[in-house]
Formats: C-alpha cells, sequence, structure tokens
C-alpha cells in the first residue's frame, strides 16, 4: 500500500485529485468508481477546475458509483445521484449515458443489482475505484457484519451510519435506514483502489484497516489483500499509523 501523509483536508484533495487526473490522462477512457461524502467533495472541485483550464477531459470516461440509498428520487438533494451531479457530472464534459449510480428506485432490487454488477463486468470491471470510509470503517455502504458480501446488494445502514449522515437531513427519521451498495468483490477487482480520509474521527478506522486484523468487522481492512491501493489521508487520519511508527 502507498500512503501519502498531507496536512490537512486541502492537500489531501487535491492530492486525490491528481491520482484521478493520472488515471485519466494515462488512459482516456478508463472506468472510475466513484464516491459520495465529505472526504471526496474537494477532490472534485480540483478536477472541475482543472477540467475548466483545460488539463483534463471526461469525454470517453464512464464512471460507476458505489452507492445509493433506497427510496430517494435521483433529483432528491441529498441522493447520490444528485450528489454527483452537482459536485461533477454537470460540470464537466463526462456524457451523461456513461455515467451508472444504483437506482434508489429499482422496483425489484434483486434484478437491479444482479445487472449492476454485470455492468461492471462488461466494463471489464474498474480502473480506479475512490473510495472514502465510514468510522466503523465500512466501505461503499459495507457495513461491519460477519462476512464480507460479494455482489451489489440492499444493505442495512448502521445506527452510526445514519447518525454521521443525519447531518445532511432536516432530521434524523429523514436519513434512509436502508442502501443499495456495491459489493466487496467489485471493489477488489478494481485494478487500483484509492482510499481517501480526512480527520481525526477516521484514525481508528484507517489504522485498523491497514493494520487491523483483516475481518469483515472492519470491511476496509479486506484493502490489505489488494495488490494495489493508494491511501491518501491528512494527519489527523493518519495519527493512529503516526504514533504506532507505521507512517513517518
Ligand atoms: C459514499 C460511501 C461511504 C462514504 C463514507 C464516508 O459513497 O460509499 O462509504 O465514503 O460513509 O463518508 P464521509 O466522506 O461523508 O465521511
Amino acid at each position: 500500500m502507498k500512503i501519502f501523509r498531507e496536512k490537512d483536508y486541502d492537500a489531501m484533495s487535491r492530492r486525490a485529485a491528481q491520482v484521478i487526473a493520472a488515471e485519466i490522462a494515462h488512459n482516456p477512457a478508463c472506468v472510475l468508481g466513484l464516491a459520495t461524502g465529505s472526504t471526496p467533495e474537494g477532490a472534485y472541485k480540483y478536477l472541475v477546475d482543472w477540467y475548466e483550464k483545460g488539463f483534463l477531459s471526461f469525454t470517453d470516461v464512464r464512471s460507476v458509483n458505489l452507492d445509493e440509498y433506497v427510496g430517494l428520487s435521483p433529483d432528491h438533494d441529498q441522493s447520490y445521484r444528485y450528489f454527483m451531479r452537482s459536485n461533477l457530472f454537470d460540470h464537466v464534459d463526462i456524457a451523461p449515458e456513461n455515467t451508472r449510480v444504483p437506482d434508489g428506485l429499482a422496483a425489484d432490487t434483486t434484478a437491479f443489482c444482479a445487472e449492476y454488477d454485470a455492468y461492471i463486468r462488461s466494463l471489464g470491471y474498474v480502473d480506479l475505484q475512490l473510495l472514502g470510509i465510514g468510522r466503523n470503517g465500512h466501505i461503499g455502504f459495507n457495513e461491519p457484519g460477519d462476512c464480507f458480501v460479494k455482489e451489489t446488494h440492499v444493505v442495512d445502514l448502521a445506527e452510526s451510519t445514519i447518525d454521521a449522515n443525519s447531518r445532511f437531513f432536516a432530521t434524523r427519521d429523514d436519513v434512509p435506514k436502508q442502501a443499495i451498495s456495491m459489493g466487496i468483490g467489485a471493489i477488489m477487482g478494481a485494478k487500483k483502489v484509492l482510499l481517501c480520509a480526512s480527520g481525526e474521527e477516521k484514525a481508528d478506522a484507517i489504522y485498523n484497516s491497514v493494520r487491523g486484523p483483516i475481518t469483515p468487522k472492519c470491511p476496509g481492512s479486506i484493502l490489505q489483500l489488494h495488490p494495489n491501493v493508494v491511501l491518501v489521508a491528512d494527519e489527523a487520519a493518519l495519527s493512529k499509523l503516526i504514533a504506532a511508527g507505521v507512517v513517518k
């Protein structure tokens, strides 16, 4: 695992955007696996800025997102499709038909999840998978549990995830209780993984993912088995690895 130690959120965002931009420069028709949430917002801002300056183009890029809340329409301002449009898709030259976000309104979620996996396979899997991480170690919405789930699936969100995400909703009761998430199979099938983290509250999840036992109780720990992971994190998120002497 290659680890970039960055001073703060902005430096983390810039470094993450550089890794993504380098992937696009190297392979203009790459498949990007994308994430939502607070962590990648800054990186998306850099990518939009560099696109506007003419440094990169998304014309041939295809994207698949990690997850979506069950029950939210693409136009709901807290849906992940809306997030992707307002943070990236509407501001760059990616073709809308080349972007996929799980359908939170799918009537038959079992069939939808199977189709999502089939689509990812048809692309030859993801070239670069961007990941944030939950305080409990979740990646995508693969929550801690007794086993790793390979396929795209419907997840019951952990109470701690509902708590964490309630900051985006008027009340905690408004936070959807389920999501559709890409499974561990598609994440581990990516040729390269870019894991990003910022802030003290991610320090345990990052430590456990990098140095803890490989266990579904910390889903991020499976990344220790991936041959090509880049971790970009600020000093607060790396603080436990720094204290343990793992990161200089
Ligand atoms: C989002 C996702 C989640 C988030 C995680 C961290 O698409 O898959 O795993 O990356 O919940 O969220 P933030 O970045 O808001 O702390």
